[in-house]
């Protein structure tokens, strides 16, 4: 089947000839620390090997002329530079963002977009769609900027153009990645390690095939409550406090958040130690563990997440498993020794079956973050 790459490239063609520029931005699955970006806590997410492919060519004045995309399972939209981006359609509205905030000449281009990440399935094919354009317009005008300016970009594009709170991390590991490494991701510093994956062991994504509806309130309202928590403690951020402030917390629903929150960036810290040491078996303890922590603290999982964890956990060569993203539906994570790897996949795809759903399951090596794919790399 022909990639995301392949096919925005081959439509690009059709409709208008020769890119100028065509950028790939991956998707990302995060091992561990999970509701810790926005606490100025740790995070070990992985780029993965599905992409979003952004094929772009100049057309007309590239300060004001109109912007014309041609996104396949989205459909076609012409944006006025002009415009205030949040009255783009829905769909649009994160390349309306970019257009307004990239401060580069953001106007006269045609673009064809395609992707390899399923939607709603929490592996930030959004981010991935942020960075792939960012990077593109960059380069259309030869400018460079570093991953972490890319993926502020990206995030303000998400809080103040889509309306939606979230953190740092799936913009900074879909710009930053480095290939063959998952990365700990220091959210106050704004640093990625590059961190190796135990010898051994293979990370699996695990779709449950529910997809998210709605969950941004409730998003809204655990950073809210992670803010309050760290009001009452008197820190800056919930990364500056520890399980013994957790007294000082005066609701209880806040306690646990943060209960979630000082545990996990525990977790995640000592899940780089554990995979600096080549010890796959502790750091798949440790997802077991941030799980039950966002399952019954975070209260973020969900009936299909909690399903497939268990089901994974008892699948040959299952070294630990958790839900990955923002929850409530979508995809987990498993850590799972690399021999095993098939009967592992097998096994989950025939036990686990939610709501009429079935799972698909993808064995994922680490990917390399955003880049302009250079013409002769480009498919003919
Ligand atoms: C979403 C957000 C991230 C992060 C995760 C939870 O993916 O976009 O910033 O907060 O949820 O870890």
């Amino acid at each position: 089947m022909a990639t995301a790459l392949e096919r925005s490239v081959r439509r690009f063609g059709e409709r208008w000839g020769e890119p100028d520029v065509v950028v790939r931005a991956p998707g990302r699955v995060n091992l561990i620390g999970e509701h810790t970006d926005y606490n100025d806590g740790y995070t070990m997410p992985m780029a993965l090997p599905f992409d979003t492919v952004i094929a772009l060519g100049s057309h007309g004045d590239q300060a004001t002329g109109p912007v014309e995309i041609d996104a396949a399972g989205f459909g076609e939209v012409v944006l006025d530079p002009a415009a205030d981006p949040r009255d783009a359609p829905t769909w649009a509205r994160h390349l309306a963002g970019v257009i307004a905030l990239t401060h580069v000449p953001a106007g006269g281009w045609r673009a064809t977009i395609d992707t390899d990440i399923p939607t709603g399935a929490s592996l930030s094919s959004s981010a991935a769609l942020e960075v792939a354009a960012i990077t593109a317009l960059l380069a259309r005008a030869g400018v460079r900027r570093s991953p972490i300016d890319v993926a502020r970009l990206g995030q303000r594009i998400e809080n103040e153009v889509v309306g939606l709170p979230s953190g740092i991390m799936d913009q900074f590991i879909s710009a930053g990645a480095v290939a063959g490494h998952a990365s700990l991701m220091d959210c106050r510093a704004l640093t990625l390690t590059p961190t190796p994956l135990p010898s051994g062991a293979v990370v699996a994504i695990l779709d449950t095939s529910t997809r998210r509806v709605l969950a941004e309130a409730a998003y809204g309202e655990r950073r809210t409550s992670c803010e309050r928590a760290a009001r009452d403690i008197g820190v800056p951020a919930l990364r500056d406090a520890t399980s013994a402030d957790l007294e000082r917390v005066r609701d209880d629903t806040d306690r646990r958040r943060a209960r979630h929150v000082i545990s996990e960036n525990e977790r995640t810290l000592s899940a780089a130690e554990a995979m600096t040491a080549d010890d796959a078996v502790e750091l798949g303890r440790l997802m077991s563990a941030s799980h039950r922590s966002l399952r019954d603290d975070f209260a973020v999982s969900g009936p299909g997440l909690d399903r497939i964890v268990e089901v994974a956990a008892d699948a040959p060569g299952c070294l630990g498993a958790r839900m990955t993203g923002g929850g409530f539906a979508g995809c987990a994570v498993a850590l799972v020794r690399a021999d095993e790897a098939d009967a592992f996949a097998a096994d989950v795809v025939a036990r686990y079956h939610h709501d009429g759903l079935t799972a698909r399951v993808w064995i994922c090596a680490p990917a390399a973050g955003a880049e302009v794919v250079t013409a002769d790399a480009r498919p003919a």
